[in-house]
């Protein structure tokens, strides 16, 4: 074997294909029963409809060099998102254009006359010295749609009143003057149309690949543990960095997502895929629709059913999915100290979102695990 890859999620399958694609013997472990990582989806039993079991994933990019790669192993439907909000019991398109502020104030403003109603609203606070989420988004958007679409669904996902959360967590609040609801502005976009795990699948379908599921890297009763394997070949690891370490420098802290599942005999609950619940009274954040991510299979999904997840945010415990970095300025600091141990770790490369305590994209791991590939590997 010439490389180890700790983690199948769509960076350590990148490496792998590149690496076998390039001669070399290739083992890929992974603690989990499947590969793919997050972005790993599959058929929900009872009526066929593929599910993303980590939460919707929808693929866009403007990187060329990923776009092309991509394709090689998989075609993309032409999905495109959009995602509305529910707020007092109406809906409202998101981002938040110029339908969302003429459908709030029951108005006709042009785009002049909306920038400058929303300028005006927006001069309560200067954000470049907010003191706190609250005031930055007010002073970005005004206090009125602060109030109807960030506050409440900020706090849900934060499990804090965004007054008492740092101003850093957000840098801007996209507003769009125009009736663009387009939710990706990149160059493509859309969905694998044979689904995720095909995709994946056939990244690996390869001589020179051998994949270990249920596999963890620190089980010292499997061979490819981190004792047996750390110093006698390179190993790319796509873990948590903190875990590696055995949490030497300190727990990196994480939000996690709670999603509840559910299959309904109507045909069409919600008449989209992704549907916001702005208002503190709905404990969750959105509620996914599968079928809608792809209208092209409707001759072949149930007319009478329909899957739908509803999505709970929440803060990580160690024993949970680590989702999205909470990256507090007490993380990054703890980030620094891991990165300084990771410079005496013989030929270990560390990679992908848990293994750089990193919001990425799918496309941006996959950029990211092909210069890793082309840079320091081959
Ligand atoms: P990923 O987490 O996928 O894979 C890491 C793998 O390592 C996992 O399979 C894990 O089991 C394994 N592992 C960890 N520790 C191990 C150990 N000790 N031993 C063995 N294996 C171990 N992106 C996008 O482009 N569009 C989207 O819509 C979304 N949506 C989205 C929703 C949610 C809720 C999340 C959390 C993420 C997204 N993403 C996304 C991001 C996308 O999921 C992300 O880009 C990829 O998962 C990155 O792939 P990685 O390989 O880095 O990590």
């Amino acid at each position: 074997m010439d490389l180890l890859i700790v983690g199948s999620g769509l960076f350590g399958l990148t490496v792998a294909e590149r690496a076998a694609a390039a001669g070399r013997r290739v083992t890929v472990i992974d603690r989990r029963d499947h590969i793919g990582g997050n972005a790993y989806s599959e058929a929900e039993p009872e009526t066929g409809i593929e599910v993303h079991r980590y939460g919707a994933h929808l693929f866009h990019t403007s990187n060329a060099t990923v776009w092309e790669y991509v394709n090689r192993f998989t075609e993309f439907t032409s999905y495109v998102h959009r995602v509305y909000t529910n707020h007092a019991g109406v809906v409202y398109p998101l981002p938040i254009n110029l339908g969302t502020i003429n459908q709030f104030f029951a108005a006709a403003y042009s785009p002049e006359q909306a920038r400058r109603l929303i300028a005006s609203q927006a001069s309560e606070y200067d954000p470049k010295t907010a003191a706190s989420l609250e005031e930055r988004a007010i002073g970005l958007i005004g206090r009125p749609l602060y109030e109807a679409f960030i506050r409440d669904y900020t706090a849900k996902q934060w499990q804090t009143h965004p007054r008492e959360l740092p101003a850093e967590v957000i840098s801007r609040l996209p507003v769009r003057y125009t009736y663009d609801n387009r939710y990706f502005n990149d160059t493509w976009e859309g969905l694998p149309v044979d689904g995720y795990t095909a995709w994946m699948e056939r990244m690996v379908d390869h001589p020179l690949i051998d994949v270990r599921l249920s596999t963890d890297f620190f089980d010292e009763t499997q061979p490819w543990n981190k004792r047996a394997a750390i110093g006698q070949l390179p190993v790319v690891y796509t873990g948590a960095v903190d875990r590696y370490f055995d949490y030497e420098g300190g727990e990196l802290s994480w939000r996690t997502l709670d999603f509840e599942q559910d299959v309904l005999s109507v045909g069409d609950h919600q008449g989209t895929s992704v549907m916001n619940y702005a208002d503190a009274s709905v404990p969750y954040t959105r509620v996914h629709e599968f079928k809608h991510f792809h209208p092209e299979r409707a001759d072949r999904y149930p007319t009478d059913r329909t899957v739908i997840a509803r999505e709970y945010s929440r803060f990580a415990s160690r024993e949970d999915e680590p989702y999205y970095p909470v990256n507090t300025p007490d993380d990054r600091a703890k980030l620094l100290s891991y990165r300084e141990m990771q410079r005496v770790e013989k030929d270990v490369h560390f990679g992908g979102r848990l293994g750089t305590y990193q919001y990425l994209d799918m496309h941006m791991a996959i950029a990211s695990a092909l210069n890793m590939w082309n840079n320091v590997l081959a």
